[in-house]
């Protein structure tokens, strides 16, 4: 059994990574997010699969992601921002390029609020690709939805892997 899981969230700017987690955490959308979350923890007891669960808030440099940093990594999107939905792509490359062992990635189109369409059309050719990322999710910080249901979904990807988790070195 893992004793926690350590869940990371990248993607472009403005795209909503801090307003995601302080809504996790508060349970309201919150007016004005500083520009990084400090590193939070969930206390076993309140999480759906009873393990502590860490929540990093990533804006920097893909280059410095390793294993110790995440378990599982969230890409966030802006469903109303189509050069963040293209820009999704850079970062499973990037962070497979950084790891040795296979880290399951999800897929996170936020602002749900701001758009009747859904991202999924352009998502799903993204997902196809690159068998790293487990499932992908639209949610809204601002009013809340799919925002815990996101969070079990990247504890579930970290406890229940679905694909096989291998270190290319071990393989032989
Ligand atoms: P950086 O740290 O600069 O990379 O940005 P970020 O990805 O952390 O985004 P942040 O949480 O700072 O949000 C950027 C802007 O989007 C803010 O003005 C938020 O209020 C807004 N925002 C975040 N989430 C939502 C959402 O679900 N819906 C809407 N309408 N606005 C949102
Ligand atoms: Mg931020």
């Amino acid at each position: 059994m893992r004793k926690d899981v350590r869940i990371l969230l990248v993607g472009e700017p403005k795209v909503g990574k801090t307003s995601l987690i302080m809504s996790l955490v508060s349970e309201e959308f919150p007016d004005e997010v500083p520009l990084r979350a400090e590193e939070i923890t969930i206390p076993a007891d309140v999480t759906p699969e009873r393990v502590p669960t860490h929540i990093v808030d990533y804006s920097g440099n893909t280059h410095l992601i390793c294993e110790s940093t995440a378990n599982v990594i969230c890409i966030v999107y802006s469903v109303n921002n189509k050069k963040s939905i293209e820009k999704v792509i850079s970062f499973p490359r990037a962070v497979i390029n950084g790891f040795n062992c296979r880290v399951p990635l999800i897929l996170v189109g936020n602002k749900s609020d701001l758009v009747e369409h859904s991202s999924m059309e352009t998502i799903l050719p993204i997902m196809n690709q690159y068998q790293d990322i487990e499932t992908c999710v639209e949610c809204s910080a601002k009013n809340l939805k799919n925002i815990s249901e996101l969070f079990y979904y990247a504890q579930k990807a970290v406890l229940h892997p679905t694909g096989p988790l291998y270190c290319p070195e071990e393989k032989e």
